[in-house]
This record gives C-alpha cells, sequence and structure tokens, in this order.
C-alpha cells in the first residue's frame, strides 16, 4: 500500500494522529446482537458457522453495519487452528471450548503439519468481507498467540487457570516448546494467508498471557510473537500487527519493543498515563473501556469513554475495549459508545 490509507484505522497504524480515534470492539459480532443469534442458529453448530464463509461473512459485517465501526474482524475463532490440525474440538453451551489434550510428544507428533492449508473456508470469508466493504472500512484478520492457543491444546478447556498447560511447560521446557514452535509456524502461515485473502491488518490474541510469570512470558508470549511478526514482515512488510498480551501488566512495554507489533492492545487494568510513559513512541496503542461499562452504560460509560479518549490524544490510538464485549450487552449501549468516542474527539 502507498500514500494515505482511505481508511482511518489504517491512518492510526500508520502513526497518524486522528481526532476522533477510529473505534472498532472485540468480539463485536456475537451472541448479544440478535441478528447474530439468528444466523447461529440456522448454522446449528459454532464450527459450521466459522467454516461456511457466507454465514461467516454476514455476521462479520452485522456490527459494521449496525454501529458504523471503522474496522471489520473476520468471524472465527482463535481454536480453528488447533481444529484443523485435527485435534478433536467441541463447543459445548455453557461451558466454551473442549479439547482432546495434547499433552506429550506423540500427541504433538500426531497433529498435522499443514493446518493452514485446510482453513481456506476463513481465507473465503476474508475476501468476500473485502469485498462488501469500502476502502474507508479496514478488514482486520486475526490469530491466537501461540501460548495461548498452546495452552487451550493442552489443557482441554479455559477456565482452570491453565495449570496442566503450565506444569508441562515447566517440567519439560522442551516438549512444550515443540508444541508451541508446530503452533507458531501454523499461525505464520494462517495469518499470512488472511492477508494474501485481504485482511489489512492483523490482530494477534494472547488472552492468558497475563498468568505465565516473568521468564515464562518472555519464553512462550514474547519470542513465538516475535517469530510471527518477523515472518509476517518479510511477505507482507506493509501490513500492520496488533498484539494483545491480555494481563501482561509490567511486561507490556517490553512485548511491544520485543516482538516487533506495530500496536498494542491494552486490557482494562492498565493505565492510559502509565501507558503512554512506558511504551515506545512509535507503538500505536489500542483500548482500553472495561466492557462491564458497555453494559452498565449511561453517562458512566460516556465518560469512562471520553477519558480515555483525552488520556490517549497525544498518541496515535485505536479505541477499542480491554476485552471482547460480553453476551449480556445491550446493543443500543454499544451505538452510545460510539457516539460517545465521536464526541469526545471532537
Ligand atoms: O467479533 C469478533 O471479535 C470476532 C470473533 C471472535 C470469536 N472468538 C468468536 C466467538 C474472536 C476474535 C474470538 C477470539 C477468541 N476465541 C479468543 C481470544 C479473545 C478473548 O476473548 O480472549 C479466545 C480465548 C477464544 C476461545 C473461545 N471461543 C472461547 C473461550 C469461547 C467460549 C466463550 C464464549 O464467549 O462463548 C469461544 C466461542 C466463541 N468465539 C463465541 C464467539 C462469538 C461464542 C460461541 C457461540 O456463539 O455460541
Amino acid at each position: 500500500m502507498t500514500g494515505t490509507p482511505a481508511s482511518p484505522f489504517l491512518r492510526v497504524l500508520k502513526r497518524d494522529l486522528l481526532s476522533p480515534p477510529p473505534v472498532w470492539l472485540m468480539r463485536q459480532a456475537g451472541r448479544y446482537l440478535p441478528e447474530y443469534r439468528e444466523i447461529r442458529e440456522k448454522a446449528g453448530d459454532f464450527l459450521t458457522l466459522c467454516l461456511t464463509p457466507d454465514l461467516a461473512r454476514q455476521v462479520t459485517l452485522q456490527p459494521v453495519e449496525r454501529f458504523g465501526l471503522d474496522a471489520a474482524i473476520l468471524f472465527a475463532d482463535i481454536l480453528l487452528i488447533p481444529h484443523a490440525m485435527g485435534q478433536p474440538l467441541e463447543y459445548r453451551e455453557g461451558e466454551g471450548p473442549v479439547l482432546e489434550p495434547v499433552r506429550d510428544r506423540a500427541g504433538i507428533d500426531a497433529l498435522a503439519n499443514d493446518s493452514a492449508a485446510h482453513l481456506s473456508p476463513v481465507y473465503e470469508t476474508v475476501a468476500a468481507v473485502r469485498a462488501a466493504l469500502p476502502a474507508e472500512k479496514a478488514v482486520i484478520g486475526f490469530a491466537g498467540a501461540p501460548w495461548t492457543v498452546a495452552a487451550y491444546m493442552a489443557e482441554g478447556r479455559g477456565g482452570r487457570g491453565f495449570n496442566t498447560a503450565k506444569r508441562w511447560a515447566f517440567s519439560d521446557p522442551e516438549g512444550f516448546v515443540a508444541l508451541i514452535d508446530k503452533v507458531t509456524d501454523a499461525t505464520a502461515a494462517y495469518l499470512s494467508e488472511q492477508i494474501r485473502a485481504g485482511a489489512d491488518a492483523v490482530q494477534i490474541f494472547d488472552s492468558w498471557a497475563g498468568f505465565l510469570p516473568s521468564a515464562g512470558f518472555r519464553q512462550w508470549v514474547i519470542q513465538p510473537t516475535r517469530r510471527i511478526v518477523a515472518a509476517l514482515a518479510e511477505r507482507h512488510p506493509e501490513v500492520p500487527v496488533i498484539g494483545f498480551p491480555r494481563g501482561a501488566g509490567g511486561l507490556y512495554a517490553e512485548y511491544a519493543k520485543e516482538t516487533g507489533v506495530t500496536a498494542i492492545s491494552l486490557d482494562e487494568a492498565v493505565d492510559p498515563a502509565w501507558a503512554r510513559s512506558v511504551l515506545p513512541e512509535e507503538t500505536v496503542i489500542q483500548g482500553n473501556l472495561d466492557p462491564q461499562w458497555v453494559v452498565v452504560g449511561g453517562n458512566g460509560m460516556r465518560a469512562a469513554a471520553q477519558e480515555i479518549v483525552n488520556q490517549f490524544s497525544d498518541r496515535p490510538h485505536i479505541f477499542n475495549l480491554g476485552h471482547g464485549l460480553v453476551p449480556e450487552t445491550p446493543p443500543e449501549h454499544v451505538a452510545e459508545l460510539c457516539a460517545a468516542v465521536r464526541e469526545a474527539g471532537s
């Protein structure tokens, strides 16, 4: 891409200061939207929805059409990589994802090496979403980061603190790194294909990065992410990468410096003033309203959003949440939030 992008989101990723900031929201597509629930029901099963380009395109576009957000994020899931590797995966109502755990070398060896090649429906969705939107709206591809994906693969499920995954990583670092390496290669290939299909930027979700002590964070969060960023930079030097090491706390700055990401997405626990003072000058900031504010709505939410816009007004900033929208969110509050961000910047 040359010249000034038409999309405000991509302009900020090129380090333009824009007021108001562009806005999109993690988990902007999903169960809080009645139009999503309708298509979700039609698909029957969540994996079918993710792997049917016609349906995945529709749910990707729904929040952009309803709220006028600046970017569409591909509708998919971080666990499509293990699924494409052949690891049995099921999404259970009220329980979340359940996988048949991988906990040793034999389990790792049984996983397919060419998983990204099995995900062509996802690339079709990206291409269809790109074709449906004007140039002002960006399309974001994504994947889970190797640590978070490997943690689900080893634990077999979320919600319990990933202690089995950690114990494996601590007691047999070489064995665990073999899994991380396999996921890292697959993820770089997967994101690269999303970009080839039309993604304008990609985000790497490391939702459970905050569960690791600092040495583990460096080894299993920073190192693999740095490898993915380098692989993408070689193939697609113009395409920005957003990193989201949720819960990284004091390690956010080191993550930003060492991985080479273009932008960093901050969780809601991060103080904006602190982030401004410690993050490298060239790092674009995304975030970080608490998603519970959007359940509450009203003046409190507006004030909290405006405060974030003000705090980051001297840095390239993309407005977002500190984590995903939750199913209890009233859609009207999302519309109110978008209006508040636009007013705050004007
Ligand atoms: O709008 C968007 O942000 C795009 C879609 C998206 C989904 N999952 C759809 C989804 C994205 C970016 C993800 C990423 C994802 N998936 C993460 C990282 C971000 C985060 O939230 O921390 C993680 C950890 C997962 C794994 C996952 N998928 C879990 C733990 C669950 C169950 C919990 C839940 O919210 O139900 C899922 C299922 C899932 N992924 C749903 C959606 C809309 C709900 C499934 C349904 O509709 O029945």
